[in-house]
C-alpha cells in the first residue's frame, strides 16, 4: 500500500465526502476565525490536503494568493467546480503533495493543513517538506485528529474498515507525540488550542513558526 493507493481511496470517496456535513460547525468556525486572525493581507498561503476546497473558499479572499492542494485529483476536481461557481481572485487548486511541492521554488508565508497530518505515511518526512516550503519565520497551522487520544474502539475497528476499503490509511499518535514531531522538524510551537464544541477534544489546533 502506498500514496498512490491513498489517492485512489480519496478519489473514490470524494463525491461522498463533498456531501457529508461538517460534524462540528461551531468548532470549524472557531478554527477559521483563529486562522483568519493569523493571516495577513499580503500573505502567500499554501493549503495541503484541502479536500473539496471548503476552507480555501472561506479564507482565500483574506490573502494575496492561496494555493490549495490535495493528493486526490477527484477532490481537486470538485474544488474546481465550487470555485467556478464562486470565483475568488488569487485562489488556485492543484493536485499535489508537500513532497512534490518542496522541489519547486515557491515558498509561502503560511502553510495550512486541516484533518490531514494523521493520514500521512511518513509524518516526520512531510513535516520536513512543510518546513522547506515556508519562508523564514513562516507559520504552519494545523488541526489534526490524534487517534491515540480517542476511544480505543476506533483504533480496534480501523484494520477491518481498511481491509474492506472503508477507511483510509491512518497513523495513530497522541497530541504530545505530534507536538514533539513538529518541534523536531524545526518549528517553535506558538500555541495548542482546542476548538471542539463538546466532549474531549482530540484534535489539537497547533500554530507553529519555522525557526
Ligand atoms: C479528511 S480529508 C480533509 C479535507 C479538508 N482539509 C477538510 O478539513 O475538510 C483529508 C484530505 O487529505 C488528502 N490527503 C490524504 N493524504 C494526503 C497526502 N499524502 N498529501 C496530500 N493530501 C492528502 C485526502 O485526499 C483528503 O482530501
Amino acid at each position: 500500500m502506498s500514496t498512490a493507493s491513498d489517492a485512489g481511496f480519496w478519489d473514490r470517496s470524494s463525491r461522498k465526502y463533498a456531501k457529508s456535513p461538517i460534524s462540528d460547525q461551531a468548532g470549524y468556525e472557531r478554527t477559521l476565525e483563529r486562522t483568519r486572525a493569523l493571516l495577513k493581507p499580503d500573505d502567500t498561503v499554501l493549503e495541503l490536503g484541502c479536500g473539496t476546497g471548503t476552507t480555501a473558499l472561506r479564507l482565500a479572499s483574506e490573502v494575496t494568493s492561496y494555493l490549495a492542494t490535495d493528493l486526490s485529483a477527484g477532490m481537486i476536481a470538485i474544488a474546481e467546480e465550487k470555485r467556478a461557481a464562486s470565483p475568488i481572485a488569487g485562489l488556485a487548486f492543484r493536485a499535489a503533495t508537500a513532497e512534490a511541492l518542496a522541489f519547486e521554488p515557491a515558498r509561502f508565508d503560511a502553510v495550512l493543513g486541516f484533518n490531514y497530518l494523521h493520514l500521512l505515511r511518513d509524518l516526520p518526512g512531510t513535516l520536513r517538506s512543510i518546513h522547506t516550503l515556508l519562508a523564514p519565520g513562516g507559520l504552519f497551522i494545523s488541526k489534526t485528529a490524534c487517534l491515540g487520544d480517542m476511544n480505543p474502539l476506533i483504533r480496534l475497528a480501523l484494520p477491518m474498515a481498511r481491509a474492506l476499503g472503508k477507511a483510509p490509511y491512518v497513523s495513530v499518535f497522541r497530541a504530545p507525540d505530534l507536538k514533539q514531531l513538529v518541534s523536531a522538524a524545526g518549528f517553535d510551537i506558538l500555541c495548542a488550542e482546542g476548538h471542539a464544541s463538546r466532549g474531549r477534544d482530540a484534535r489539537p489546533y497547533l500554530v507553529a513558526r519555522k525557526t
